[in-house]
C-alpha cells in the first residue's frame, strides 16, 4: 500500500529498563514501530542499573530498526556510572544520545534532548538558598534547562520537538504521589520550551503518571513512560504522533534520502 507522505509519523518511548536477562524482550515493540513510523525517539532510562551489558541487550533489538533512533539518557542510565559505555553500546545500533544538543531530520524536524533534572514546579520550584547540597540540587535543574536553552536556540528546522526524562510540567504527573513530583521534574524545563517553541514534548520517568499535558506556554507534552502506556494501550507501548509535511518538506523526508521507503509493511 502506498505510503502517505504528507505526514511525518514520530513514534515515542520510555523507561525500557532492559535487563541482563531480557534478550528479545523488545522484538515485537521494534517490529511494531519499524510498521508505522518514520522516527523512534527515546525518553531515558533505557537500561535498569545503567550497566553497559544491559545496554548491550537492548542494542540486539534496536539494531532491526529501519528507521533513525534519537534518545536521551535516564536517571537509572547514570546508576553504575557507566553512562558513556551505555551510550556507545547503543551507539552500535546507530542510536544518537543527545545531552543538551540536537539532531536534524532531513532539514525538517529538530530534535532537542536533555536528560533534565527534578526541583519542583510553579511557585513551589525549589530555590537555591541556603545549605550548599541543596543549592548543588538546584543548580543541577537550571544547568539542564539551559542546555535545552543552547539545544533549541540553534534549530532553525520548519518542525521541531523535544525530548526529555525527567518531566517539564506537572500536568503529566498526576496519579503519581504528590509527596515525590518535585523529584520527577521540574517548571525550569519548560522554560526554554515555550520561550523557543515546540511541537511537542516527550518525557518519561513518571512511571504512575498520566499520558497528556501542557506546558504553560501551550505545548502539548506527553508521557511515555514504557510502564504507563502499557497499562493503556498493551498493543501499543508508544505515542505515535503525526506531523503534516509541506510539499518540499515531504519531498526531502521521503524522496531525497538514500535509504527512503514508500512503501511501509502494516502488519506486525
Ligand atoms: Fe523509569
Ligand atoms: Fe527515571
Amino acid at each position: 500500500m502506498a505510503r502517505d507522505t504528507s505526514k511525518l509519523r514520530i513514534a515515542a518511548a520510555g523507561d525500557l529498563h532492559c535487563r541482563l536477562d531480557q534478550h528479545g524482550r523488545f522484538r515485537a515493540f521494534i517490529k511494531h514501530v519499524n510498521a508505522v513510523s518514520d522516527l523512534l525517539l527515546l525518553c531515558g532510562d533505557l537500561t535498569d542499573r545503567g550497566l553497559a551489558d544491559e545496554a548491550k541487550v537492548l542494542a540486539e533489538d534496536l539494531a532491526a530498526l529501519r528507521i533513525p533512533c534519537v534518545a536521551v539518557m535516564g536517571n537509572h542510565d547514570y546508576e553504575a556510572g557507566t553512562v558513556k559505555e551505555v551510550c556507545a553500546e547503543l551507539a552500535k545500533a546507530n542510536v544518537r544520545v543527545l545531552d543538551g544538543d540536537h539532531w536534524v531530520f532531513e532539514k525538517v524536524l529538530g530534535v532537542a534532548g536533555v536528560k533534565g533534572f527534578g526541583g519542583g514546579f510553579g511557585k513551589a520550584t525549589l530555590q537555591a538558598f541556603g545549605e550548599a547540597p541543596i543549592k548543588a540540587f538546584v543548580q543541577e535543574g537550571v544547568n539542564e534547562s539551559l542546555k535545552l536553552e543552547a539545544a533549541l536556540g540553534q534549530l532553525d528546522t520548519p518542525h521541531r520537538v523535544v525530548i526529555t526524562h525527567y518531566s517539564p510540567v506537572d500536568d503529566t504527573l498526576e496519579g503519581e504521589n504528590p509527596m515525590i513530583h518535585p523529584f520527577l521534574g521540574t517548571s525550569r524545563l519548560s522554560m526554554p520550551i515555550d520561550y523557543y517553541g515546540a511541537e511537542y514534548v516527550f518525557h518519561g520517568h513518571a512511571h504512575h503518571g498520566c499520558r497528556q499535558g501542557r506546558t504553560p506556554g501551550g505545548v502539548p507534552v506527553y508521557n511515555v513512560a514504557m510502564p504507563l502506556l502499557a497499562k493503556h494501550t498493551p498493543e501499543q507501548r508508544f505515542a505515535l504522533i503525526e506531523i503534516p509535511l509541506a510539499g518540499e518538506d515531504s519531498r526531502r523526508v521521503f524522496e531525497e534520502r538514500d535509504d527512503a521507503r514508500v512503501d511501509v509493511p502494516t502488519s506486525h
